[in-house]
């Protein structure tokens, strides 16, 4: 948005609210439209939820590089988000507040990620894509949003851990999804009890937290000294990062947490990028053709290799413009640590912020036809935009550590299901989202399922 800018003070108050809630009630009718309508109010506005939680809503992409990376040691994730996050575990990387305790951890993690090392999932992805390609056939009704998810919760409890008893499998993946419930709903809430309180919600938490903990405990300890799986936690149990501050090494405590917080990023992100990229094509014939037309003259029936996806630019761009559109990580939280300056606008120690990823990526002033599919949008060479307006991954060091990752388990299976399915889109009205954590889909994708 490029609205002209104050030379100094404070930003706007987002008009509208009503005493004690301000903006909690609309927020909580329609949080996407909330996020929407403030963003396209003004680039930079004040909103509150409750007498207590005050935010800078930013929708322009100069602050938010202020805030990912210009500025990016003054403001850390938001504490009370956090807090609630790592709920009396030691520090994790994504949740710490202070800068070097996160950047030797994110030092010491991230060659993990690095493209060498992933690549040699690609076939385990493409086998768990083929598995559920063969579980939804022929199906009159399947909610292919939950099929995403079974997918990849495999995958990711696979390439981490090595764990594929569908038991195990079955049992994390349930604890993780109320676990990110739970944490949502507390986090916007203008409210809410402390977290010692016991509260049935509260209760009910803390033993699955504990449940969840401890399964993934004993699957570390069963592995330290056991030699390679050839899995990540292979490379995490024996990292070891020096630097100018001495040798840093995991804990199994520190690595149990670290997984799980992996494994919360690393899911339900991507199951929502593949049911709204089928959805898309589903509802974009066009696009669908074009792509079943790419897939099918580079692969034929072979399964796809990873070698492959440099070929394959139109799937690249589908699944770039899917993120455009529905980000699955919508909104961050960012709070000052000083007082400063952005823009013109003078911040106060301790402000708040959200960073409005989705209304960036569907602002009018940057994007063409911005509610519109239209993936050759990402093929257009040095289109005139800001770095910070497309920000799926987000920017800056504190970027999501996984994202090669992702885009190539998507693309991945995205093909393999393509290959062997075509999805039809049957609820009737067109799908809307339900903001949790991360971009769900309100009561499911029903979808006809059927082989190719
Ligand atoms: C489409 C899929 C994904 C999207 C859209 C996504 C998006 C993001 C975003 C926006 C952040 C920053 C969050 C914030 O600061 O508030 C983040 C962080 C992170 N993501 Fe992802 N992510 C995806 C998949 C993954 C996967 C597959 C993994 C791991 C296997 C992963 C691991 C992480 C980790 C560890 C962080 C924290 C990085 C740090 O603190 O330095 N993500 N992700």
């Amino acid at each position: 948005m490029t609205t002209q800018l104050p030379v100094s003070g404070v930003p706007p108050r987002l008009e509208g609210g009503v005493p004690f809630f301000a903006h909690y009630l609309e927020y909580r009718r329609d949080p996407l439209a909330f996020w929407l309508r403030a963003g396209r109010t003004a680039p930079v506005t004040q909103i509150q939820f409750g007498p207590a939680q005050r935010f800078w809503l930013i929708t322009d992409p100069e602050i938010a590089e202020h805030l990912l990376l210009k500025a990016v040691k003054d403001h850390p994730r938001d504490r009370r988000i956090m807090a609630l996050n790592s709920r009396g575990g030691p520090e994790v990387m994504f949740s710490t507040d202070r800068w070097e305790e996160w950047r030797w951890r994110r030092r010491l993690i991230q060659p993990a990620f690095h493209r060498q090392h992933i690549a040699r999932f690609a076939d385990t992805i493409v086998a768990h894509a083929r598995r559920v390609a063969a579980e939804m056939a022929d199906a009159a009704e399947v909610d292919v949003e939950a099929q995403t998810r079974r997918l990849t919760i495999r995958i990711i409890l696979e390439t981490m851990f090595s764990v594929t008893d569908d038991t195990a499998v079955g049992r994390l993946h349930a604890n993780f999804e109320s676990g990110s419930e739970f944490t949502f709903r507390r986090a916007a809430a203008p409210v809410a009890l402390p977290l010692w309180f016991p509260s049935r919600s509260n209760r009910t938490a803390e033993v699955e937290t504990r449940e969840r903990i401890d399964v993934l405990r004993s699957i570390v300890e069963s592995r330290v000294g056991a030699g390679p799986q050839g899995d990540f936690l292979d490379v995490l149990i024996t990292a070891r990062l020096d630097d100018e501050e001495g040798g840093h090494t995991l804990s199994t405590e520190q690595l149990v947490h670290e997984m799980s917080g992996i494994v919360f990023a690393g899911h339900e992100t991507t199951a929502a990028t593949l049911t709204w990229l089928l959805y898309l094509l589903s509802t974009h014939p066009e696009a669908e053709a074009l792509l079943r037309t790419e897939i099918a003259d580079m692969l034929g029936d072979r399964p796809i290799a990873f070698d492959d996806l440099e070929s394959l630019p139109y799937l690249d761009h589908c699944v770039q413009e899917t993120l455009r559109l529905y980000p699955p990580v919508y909104v961050t939280v960012r709070e000052a640590d000083s007082a400063g300056e952005v823009a013109g606008y003078r911040i106060p120690k301790g402000t708040r912020f959200v960073v409005n990823i989705r209304g960036l990526h569907r602002d009018p002033t940057a994007w063409g036809d911005p509610d519109t599919f239209r993936p050759e949008r990402f093929a257009e060479p040095g289109a005139n935009r800001h770095r910070f307006q497309y920000l799926p991954f987000l920017g800056g060091p504190k970027k999501c550590l996984g994202d090669t990752f992702a885009m190539m388990e998507i693309r991945l299976a995205a093909a393999t299901l393509l290959q062997h399915l075509s999805f039809s889109y049957i609820g009737g009205e067109p799908a809307r989202e339900r903001p949790t954590f991360t971009m769900a889909v309100d009561g499911g994708m029903p979808m006809r399922v059927t082989r190719r």
